[in-house]
């Protein structure tokens, strides 16, 4: 059985169909794209993974520790509480404070409800702010973002800005982790950088990942498989290789330059 198992979801926003009848699924461990043209659903496929939308048709499956969880009956607070995290298209930060505040709060949060007790070694319910803050330098040092843990996070370069806004997301001990285009607006040098970060961040932390871009050389130099999302509908899926060569995927992608 799979990770997670997208069946037959359809979301509709009024007379439009933004994702249409889309099945897939994704095994644990595994680093997947979700690519397509402007418009084609990705975002809204990601929104009802993670809660924001309940699915027009169709549900979503998390199987986690032998137990099938319907994520799609669930509010976005106990996905998160399920060990799901994401980003969002444009970033999301608490600019004006520090980088190892940021992962504080992230967290603090998560301490709050007992989840990031349950989910560390200490498993202890309780965390005082020393330990919170001795783990938040752990967890970055984990991500080699610990030299930068005071600086603002409005003063880091804008690659910099972006892993952290992943690492923030993480945090929490996520397993499953949803990137939204976290390289949109990154010249080659950071895409690069941010290529080696999540490839790192995964292996590091065992995390199962599901990454959305527009453009398609990152996803292609790092996932090892592929969904092809246009106008909603799933045209697509396969290998870097199998998804470049398909020829619906062409057509999409020339459809968008016109
Ligand atoms: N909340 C919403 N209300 C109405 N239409 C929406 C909403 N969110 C997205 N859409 C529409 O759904 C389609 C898919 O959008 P989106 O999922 O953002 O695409 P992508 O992320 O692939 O660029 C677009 O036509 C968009 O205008
Ligand atoms: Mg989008």
């Amino acid at each position: 059985m799979s990770y997670l198992t997208v069946e037959h979801l359809t979301k509709n926003f009024g007379g439009l169909s933004a994702v249409s009848n889309v099945s897939i699924s994704v095994n644990e461990g595994e680093l997947v794209g979700l690519i397509g043209p402007n418009g084609a659903g990705k975002t809204t496929l990601f929104n009802v993974l993670t809660g924001v939308y309940k699915p027009t048709q169709g549900k979503v499956i998390l199987n986690k520790d032998g137990k099938s969880i319907e994520l799609s009956k669930l509010p976005p607070y106990k996905i998160t509480h399920q060990g799901v995290a994401r980003t969002f298209q444009n970033i999301r930060l608490f600019k004006d404070l520090t980088v190892l505040d940021n992962v504080k709060i992230a967290m603090n949060q998560q301490a709050k409800y007992g989840l990031f007790g349950a989910l560390t070694r200490l498993g202890k319910f309780y965390a005082s702010e020393a330990d919170i803050e001795q783990r938040a330098h752990e967890f970055l040092k984990k991500v080699n973002l610990d030299d930068l843990a005071y600086d603002l996070a409005k003063n880091l370069p804008y690659g910099k800005q972006r892993q952290l806004e992943i690492a923030r997301a993480m945090a929490t001990g996520a397993k499953l982790l949803f990137l939204d285009e976290p390289a949109a607006g990154m010249n080659p040098q950071e895409t690069h950088a941010l290529t080696e970060f999540i490839a790192k961040i995964r292996k590091e932390m065992d995390l199962t990942i599901v990454l959305i871009e527009h453009d398609m050389s990152l996803v292609m130099n790092i996932c090892e498989r592929i969904f092809v999302l246009d106008y909603g509908k799933l045209i697509a899926s396969g290998t870097a290789d199998e998804v470049k060569n398909n020829r619906k995927v062409i057509e999409a992608y020339l459809g968008e330059e016109e």
